[in-house]
């Protein structure tokens, strides 16, 4: 996915399309800002308050929706996002030190995105598959069994 400044007249544009494919309905809100966020990568307030405009509710009751949802983003997010499972099972057999090289290799903490967009890194609770942790989860990839020494070559296979 390439990620391309967005200016007020595509918000606008984005977020007229997707209301006019689901309906200008209330019951329709998650579903439209889920393919407002697909579209644009992110929601950004402009996109909250179209939305809000055109459903008839408060722009409260959209950026809470907006910010309830894990896969809605209210800030503009790299081209891949890299999920780290924090959880205890994983730190205890080696996540610890897979956590250290990812934050060396990448220069960011969590919940930071790269000056060049590449990367958004985040942490999350147990994924479901701690018998191959620690795990890290880069966009739909998942990594079990990942060492230290794994990192920079799974990196290296994203642009
Ligand atoms: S604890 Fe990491 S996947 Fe379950």
């Amino acid at each position: 996915m390439t990620i391309e400044p967005i200016n007020g007249t595509q918000i606008a544009e984005s977020v007229q399309t997707v209301v006019q494919k689901h309906g200008a309905v209330s019951e329709e809100l998650i579903p439209i800002l889920n393919d407002v966020n697909r579209q644009l990568g992110y929601l950004p307030s402009q996109a909250i308050e179209e939305v809000a405009r055109l459903l008839h509710v408060s722009k409260s009751q959209v950026f809470s929706v907006a910010t309830f949802y894990q896969m809605l983003s209210t800030t503009e997010t790299g081209r891949h996002i890299i999920l780290f499972c924090e959880s205890a099972p994983c730190h205890v057999v080696g996540g610890r030190e897979v956590w250290r090289r990812l934050r060396e290799e990448l220069a960011l903490e969590p919940g930071q995105t790269s000056a060049d967009k590449r990367w958004t890194l985040a942490t999350v609770s147990c994924l479901g598959v701690c018998g191959v942790g620690p795990v890290i989860v880069i966009d739909e990839d998942i990594y079990g069994n990942v060492t230290p020494d794994m990192v920079p070559d799974i990196l290296s296979r994203y642009n």
